[in-house]
């Protein structure tokens, strides 16, 4: 006899919804629909290379980046989901200069705002290599029915009600958080199902990989130099020299970084003297989950956390991962 043991998202959102301490059936529906979201624009992905639909979109972003054609069709596509589902007021997204209101008939009541990257690695689609999404999900500060505005937005990290990544790798994961703990779940694309295969997921309190663009190692701060002069060092006991491994998406060296241990570092440099990736929709999910598996996540100064933002594409600089490696890196960069 067939045995079906699996764990669906879908069952695991209801299995978890007491520990939930806002409207239960709402913010289910809402966990649900990006869960759609994932799954249409893993499809999307997967056939990338098949449909004419890589290469630049021939607009460009706020940041006057290129923008490419996925990213405005996975962006597209969670709007598209989360007006449907009418749990979203609003969203701010990397890919929308200003903030994106939801107006439909099912959302009049609607309590929720998200920040989403739709498609994180961009760079990386043209040559086949992994790519994610991120998205993070808040309690709005404004009255329900009333129009949304920026102060919704610029809510601390520590206001985060849930935040989640989706990696588009050998396998598609989606891997999320509500303040509980991480759990992941790997898509098994024979029944269309997130499936949980990664329970109460944690990061080690030491690695040895370290995720950071040396291109960038002559403007770094100078605690910075010291960190990765060390981490190059031949040392038997601490078991260096370390191993470099960045793949220029963020979700995708942090889910490497957050089963194997390790640490990601984006700092100021010349070019990008804030840093360069996005406060609302980058640092701020991906800390959240950092902090829920038991790593660490700050500036060099503050915890992300609890940065009070004060624009919708805000930079900082980011330092993420096991707990051993940042509080080193930080004792460098305090000297
Ligand atoms: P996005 O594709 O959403 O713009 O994000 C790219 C980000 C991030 O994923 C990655 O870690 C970083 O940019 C890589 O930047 P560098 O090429 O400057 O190292
Ligand atoms: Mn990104
Ligand atoms: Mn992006």
């Amino acid at each position: 006899m067939s045995k079906f043991n699996v764990t669906t998202l879908g069952q695991f959102i209801i299995e978890r919804q007491h520990e939930i301490n806002v409207a239960k059936g709402e913010f289910s529906r809402l966990l649900r629909d990006i869960g759609i979201a994932a799954k249409t624009i893993s499809r999307e992905v997967n056939r990338a290379g098949l449909a004419d639909i890589i290469g630049e979109a021939g607009s460009s972003n706020i940041q006057g980046e290129d923008q490419k054609k996925l990213d405005v069709i996975a962006n597209d596509l969670v709007i598209d989901c989360l007006t449907r589902g009418g749990e979203v007021c609003a969203v701010a997204s990397e890919e929308d200069d200003d903030i994106i209101f939801i107006d439909s008939p099912v959302s009049k009541n609607a309590k929720y705002i998200v920040c989403m990257d739709p498609l994180d690695g961009s760079s990386n689609i043209d040559v086949n290599v992994s790519i994610g999404t991120i998205f993070s999900i808040y309690q709005r500060v404004t009255s329900v029915g009333t129009k949304a505005n920026t102060e919704d937005f610029y809510q601390p990290g520590n206001k985060m009600l849930a935040a989640g990544y989706v990696i588009y790798g050998t396998s598609t994961m989606l891997v999320y958080t509500t303040g509980n703990g991480v759990n992941g779940f790997t898509l098994d694309p024979g029944i269309g199902e997130f499936c949980l295969s990664h329970p109460d997921m944690k990061i080690p309190e030491m690695g040895k990989i370290y995720s950071y663009n040396e291109g960038n190692i002559l403007s770094a701060p100078k605690g910075v130099q010291e960190y990765i002069t060390w981490c190059q060092q031949y040392d038997k006991d601490t078991n260096r020299p370390y191993s470099a491994r960045y793949i220029g998406s963020m979700v995708a060296d942090f889910h490497r970084n957050l089963l194997k241990g390790g640490i990601f570092i984006y700092p100021a440099t010349d070019k990008a003297p804030n840093g360069k990736l996005r406060l609302l929709y980058e640092c701020n999910p991906m800390s959240f989950i950092m902090e829920q598996a038991g790593g660490v996540s700050t500036t060099g100064k503050e915890r992300i956390l609890d940065i009070v933002p004060n624009a919708l594409h805000q930079r900082v600089p980011i330092y993420m991962g096991s707990k051993g490696m940042v509080n080193q890196l930080l004792e460098l960069l305090d000297k």
